[in-house]
């Protein structure tokens, strides 16, 4: 499975990709990502931040990306990840914010958050291997498709203080290739 920055030869793909997805993940994503016109913007650089697609035989099995957010917290990066459901299970997730997270600090970002629902096993135990960390817990925050109510974790990575912890998870490796 290859992972590549997203380019105007995958749009369809991708497209094809969210509308595939159930309603729920996209909740995940938050833009308006089923508008062919949106995908083209982030394919073109037109949008604001950096994203990857997972391609396998000209499908996208996987997306991340990760925005600045605006104004004085330009040096905080919001991650957002989805792999398609007949693909999770076998590290594509974990291989897809691998790349995020690397490609962030290289980029001089200084800290990550992403928002995951509570119950979201999977996702937390995915980030925090990644060296993100509970930073905030958002009571009832998120209401689901049967209407039931849901915590949102904020999930943070600050740059230099896990820096030192990087190499328990492979990633000083990554960032020496990706930096120098
Ligand atoms: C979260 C998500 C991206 C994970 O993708 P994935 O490809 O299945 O992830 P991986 O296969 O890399 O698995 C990551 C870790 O989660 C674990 N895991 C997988 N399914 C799990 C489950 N149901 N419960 C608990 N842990 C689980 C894996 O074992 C792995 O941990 P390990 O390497 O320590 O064993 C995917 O489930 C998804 O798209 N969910 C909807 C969107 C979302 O929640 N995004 C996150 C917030 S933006």
């Amino acid at each position: 499975m290859e992972v590549v920055e997203l380019q105007a030869a995958h749009c369809d793909a991708l497209l094809r990709f969210f509308g595939e997805l159930p309603e729920g993940d996209l909740t995940f994503i938050e833009e308006e990502v089923t508008d062919p016109d949106v995908v083209r913007a982030w394919a073109a650089g037109k949008a604001p931040g950096r994203r990857w697609v997972a391609v396998d035989d000209g499908e996208v099995a996987g997306y991340v990306a990760v925005r600045p957010l605006p104004g004085w917290s330009s040096h905080v990066g919001e991650v957002r990840l989805v792999v398609s459901p007949t693909r999770r299970g076998s590290g594509l997730g974990r291989q897809l914010a691998r790349q995020a997270l690397v490609s962030a600090v290289g980029d001089g970002l200084r800290k990550l958050v992403v928002e995951v629902v509570a119950e979201q096993g999977s996702a937390l135990a995915l980030f925090t291997a990644l060296g993100f960390t509970g930073e905030a817990l958002l009571r009832d925050h998120v209401r689901d498709r049967e209407g039931q109510l849901r915590d949102l974790m904020v999930l943070a990575h600050h740059v230099d203080e896990t820096w030192s912890g990087m190499a328990t998870v492979g990633l000083s490796d990554a960032l020496g290739q990706d930096l120098d």
